[in-house]
C-alpha cells in the first residue's frame, strides 16, 4: 500500500500505545500488519492536565493535549522500533507551521521512518491538527513541504469535522499525498451531572470508538469517489466485521485504536483471522478483490 509491504490490512491507529519501542513492538506481536506512532512534535509538550479521557457508552473523548517527548528525543524510540520490529513503522508528525511538519519528517524518516503520517487533523489543540486540515490552501503547503522534503509515503490523516472531507482529500493528493487515514477523533464534550462541569480539563476532546463507526465509512465512501490513492480506514472497529465494512467502502487497510485500549493487543489478530474467514467462505482470494466493493452499480 503506497510503497509499503503489509502482512496483513490491519495498522494501530496514532495515539494508542504509541510512545515507545517496546509497546509498538507488543502490537506487532498482537497481529499488527505496520503501526502507527504517537503524533510527535519538534518540540516537548506536557499536553493538557487531567482528566484528560471521558469513557461513555459508545467511545472515548479525549484530549491529552498532543503530550510528546519532542523529535529530539524520539529518534531514539524509532531506531529502536525499527531495529526491532517485523512491520512498517509510521511516524505520526504534527507542527505549528509548514516548516515544522518538515523539520519533524525529516528528522521522523532520518531515524528509520518507513513512512509519514501527518496529523491535520486533531480536533482540540490551537494552531495546528484540523486547524491546518480544515484549510486547503494551509493543508496543501504542509502536503507539498513534506513531500519536497522526505522520499518515504506520506500519509493524510483527515478530520471529520468538515463540510466535504472528500474535498479535503482531494486537496491533499493535489499537494501529493500517497494515501489518506480517515478519519481522525470527532469533536465532543462529556458534563459531569454531580459537579455540573465539564468533565475534561479542555472541556472540549476527540470521540473515537464505536459511535463514530458509521460516520467513518461515510467518509471513506465519500473519499473512495472522489481521489485515486490508497484509503486507511479508521474509526471505531472492533470485530472484523467492522473492518470488512471498511474495505467494502473502498479502504485498502484500517486502523484500530480504541479497541486496542479496551481489547488489548491481540485483537489484530483476531480481525486478521475474521477477515480470513470471511473472504474464504464468500469466495474472494484476496482483500484486494473487496476494496471499494459496495461502489458498483
Ligand atoms: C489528541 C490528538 C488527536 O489527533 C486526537 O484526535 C485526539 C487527541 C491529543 O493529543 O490530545
Amino acid at each position: 500500500m503506497a510503497g509499503l509491504r503489509l502482512a496483513n490490512p490491519t495498522i494501530l491507529a496514532s495515539g494508542i500505545l504509541g510512545y515507545s519501542a517496546e509497546t509498538l513492538g507488543s502490537i506487532v506481536e498482537g497481529g499488527a500488519g505496520a503501526v502507527v506512532t504517537k503524533s510527535v512534535g519538534l518540540k516537548p509538550r506536557n499536553g493538557y492536565a487531567n482528566p484528560t479521557i471521558a469513557q461513555t457508552s459508545c467511545g472515548l473523548i479525549n484530549a491529552m493535549g498532543l503530550p510528546n517527548p519532542g523529535i529530539g528525543e524520539f529518534v531514539k524510540e524509532i531506531r529502536e522500533a525499527k531495529t526491532a520490529l517485523n512491520a512498517p513503522l509510521i511516524v505520526s508528525v504534527y507542527g505549528f507551521s509548514t516548516e515544522e511538519y518538515a523539520k519533524v519528517s525529516k528528522k521522523a524518516v532520518d531515524s528509520g521512518a518507513d513512512a509519514i503520517e501527518l496529523n491535520v487533523s486533531c480536533p482540540h489543540v490551537k494552531e495546528t491538527g484540523s486547524e491546518i486540515g480544515q484549510n486547503p490552501k494551509i493543508l496543501k503547503e504542509v502536503v507539498e513541504k513534506v513531500k519536497a522534503t522526505v522520499d518515504k509515503p506520506v500519509f493524510v490523516k483527515l478530520s471529520p469535522n468538515v463540510t466535504s472531507i472528500a474535498e479535503t482529500a482531494e486537496a491533499a493528493v493535489k499537494a501529493g499525498a500517497d494515501a489518506i487515514t480517515a478519519i481522525n477523533t470527532v469533536k465532543a464534550m462529556a458534563i459531569d451531572t454531580e459537579t455540573t462541569m465539564p468533565i475534561l480539563s479542555n472541556k472540549i476532546g476527540g470521540l473515537s470508538g464505536p459511535a463514530i463507526k458509521p460516520i467513518a465509512v461515510r467518509c471513506v465512501y465519500e473519499i473512495y469517489e472522489q481521489v485515486k490513492v490508497p484509503i486507511v480506514g479508521c474509526g471505531g472497529i472492533t470485530n472484523w466485521r467492522d473492518a470488512v465494512e471498511f474495505l467494502l467502502a473502498g479502504a485498502t487497510a484500517v486502523q484500530i485504536g480504541t479497541a486496542v485500549a479496551l481489547k488489548g493487543p491481540n485483537i489484530f489478530k483476531a480481525v486478521n483471522q475474521g477477515i480470513d474467514a470471511y473472504l474464504k467462505r464468500k469466495g474472494f482470494r484476496s482483500v484486494e478483490e473487496i476494496v471499494g466493493l459496495s461502489h458498483r452499480s
